[in-house]
């Protein structure tokens, strides 16, 4: 934790609920190797416009927006990074002064962690088709980031209607859950909830179609190790776990709240150990 004193920056993250967000682990064991003074605070808020006030009364340099509130939040933005207006979602805030004035402008890097993630598997992205299951908020950015680089997706999804919604707006396939046997793909990445604690068992697909991808992903880090995970690297894939993608997203923010490259080694140590702290706890 850095020493507070009556200069230090502020930055933190909304969410409802938020206590659970290992984002304040990470950014502040990078504010503390990288000697800043500044300190990260989870901050739960159930009304996004009345948390913005506060945030701007209050002098915050840099915020993470997460659940609900990444899309109702960009009504209260001065300013709004092109690629987070076109996804429709803002997950970073980076506030400045000018002169009285505070500009609160909103970014999504989101879909830069997924990308990174899978980048630092050394998956080559242009010349990949990848299976994302998922139509919801993190699909829309991982599936947006995937298709910017290149990559073949196809969408599948519980319900077909959001599924086929999120393919059509992204300009790719979607499959339906009926037809998943039938799916070839390199990479396969899940965006949804599924197997994340106490859903231990849950897998959003079924474990047959695992051998033929080369790298599996999933979002989910609680744990780390989900039954997809286990059960894609008992079939022979190359598996990336949830902390990569909150890793490198984070990694973005704080480049895009200090300008420098982010120390990923020890953030991702800070990560790691707060998951082992919590679950011995
Ligand atoms: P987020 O914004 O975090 O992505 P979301 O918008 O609620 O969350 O989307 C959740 C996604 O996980 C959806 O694609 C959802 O499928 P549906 O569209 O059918 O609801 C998927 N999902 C959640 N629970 C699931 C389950 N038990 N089995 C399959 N898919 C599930």
């Amino acid at each position: 934790m850095p020493l507070v004193d009556g200069s230090t920056e502020l930055f933190g993250i909304i969410g409802n609920p938020v206590r659970h967000s290992l984002s304040p682990v990470m950014h502040n064991a990078a504010f503390t190797l990288m000697g800043m003074n500044r300190l990260y605070v989870p901050m739960e808020a159930a009304d996004i416009g009345q948390a913005m006030s506060g945030l701007r009364a209050l002098g915050f340099k840099g915020v993470s927006i997460t659940v609900p509130h990444k899309e109702a939040v960009i009504p209260f933005l001065d300013e709004i990074d092109p690629v987070a207006e076109k996804i429709g979602a803002v997950n970073t805030l980076l506030l400045r002064k000018e002169g009285q004035r505070t500009v609160v402008r909103g970014f999504n890097t989101d879909w830069i962690g997924a990308n990174a993630a899978l980048a630092a598997a050394k998956i080559n992205l242009q010349k990949s088709r990848i299976l994302v299951a998922g139509a919801g908020g993190a699909a829309k950015a991982v599936g947006f980031g995937l298709v910017q680089a290149g990559a073949e997706v196809v969408i599948t999804n519980r319900t077909t209607e959001s599924g086929k919604e999120l393919a059509t707006w992204l300009g790719c396939e979607f499959v339906s859950s009926e037809d998943i046997a039938w799916v070839s793909a390199d990479v396969f990445i899940n965006t949804t909830s599924v197997g994340m604690k106490p859903d231990l068992n849950g897998i959003v697909v079924p474990s047959s179609i695992l051998p033929q991808f080369s790298a599996v992903m999933d979002i989910v880090y609680a744990p780390l190790e989900t039954r997809l995970l286990r059960e894609a690297k008992a079939a022979g894939c190359r598996t990336i776990d949830g902390l990569a993608m909150l890793l490198y997203q984070g990694a973005e923010q704080f480049r895009i709240w200090t300008g420098l490259t982010a120390p990923e080694l020890i953030m991702r140590t800070a990560l790691e150990e707060e998951l082992r702290r919590r679950a011995i706890k």
